[in-house]
């Protein structure tokens, strides 16, 4: 949970300091910071490492399973990240939890089928495991439902986004990101850096 707690200016911190910035209410602001958290290419994705995991389901399928997935420009869940691209610290606190937690609860087999999945992207793809990653086998080491995974992060994540949302409201200005239509479709709009 204290690894979860807060993390700089990510999707769901970002959403909710825009709807803060127009002064809707703290509770709005927090639904808008767990609609982003739920997609899979945020919190959502330590469920889907879970399903990927159970679909796998023997080591012996890992690696083709992950080697499959990449040829077919498949995203593996619980990789790559926007800001870290040598590594997400706290995956490397995650995976010790991982070997330890799961060894405790009988299901070593999830930490190695991860441990070697891992391996594997790192070589084939030389991306590094994201919080979300070796976080699902913990929880799921600890007896938490995978259909849980998603809102234990978000219960823990709410303290850093009640902070953004008052430090947001003690110097507020609303959020108006401009932008210019590309005039292609597909493209559509672009951001306009303005300083
Ligand atoms: N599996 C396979 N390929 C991946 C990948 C993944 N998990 N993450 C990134 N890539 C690929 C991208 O498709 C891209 O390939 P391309 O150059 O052939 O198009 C390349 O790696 C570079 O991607 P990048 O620009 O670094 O990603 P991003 O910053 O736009 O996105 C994430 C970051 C986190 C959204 C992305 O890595 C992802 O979707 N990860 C899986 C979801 C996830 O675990 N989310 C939790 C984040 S904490």
């Amino acid at each position: 949970l204290i690894l979860h707690a807060d993390h700089e200016l990510n999707c769901s911190a970002f959403a909710a300091r825009v709807t803060a910035s127009s002064l809707s209410d703290i509770y709005s602001a927090i639904v808008s910071a767990i609609s982003a958290l739920k997609g899979p290419l945020h919190g959502g994705a330590n469920e889907q490492v879970m399903r990927m995991l159970k679909e796998i389901g023997t080591m012996d399928r890992a690696r083709v399973w992950v080697e499959e997935a990449l040829d077919n420009k498949q995203k593996v869940m619980g990789f790559g990240h926007r800001v870290y691209k040598n590594g997400d610290p706290r995956a490397k606190i995650l995976r010790q939890l991982s070997e330890q937690v799961t060894k405790k609860s009988g299901h070593p087999e999830y930490y190695q089928m991860s441990d070697l999945i891992d391996e594997t992207m790192q070589k084939e793809k030389g991306l590094l495991p994201n919080v979300d990653f070796y976080s699902a086998s913990v929880y799921y080491g600890l007896g938490i439902p995978i259909d849980l995974f998603t809102p234990v992060f978000a219960a823990s994540r709410v303290s850093g986004w009640l902070a953004h949302v008052f430090e947001q409201w003690t110097t507020n200005r609303i959020y108006r990101p401009r932008g210019k239509w590309a005039g292609k479709e597909g493209l559509s709009w672009v951001p306009i850096d303005k300083r």
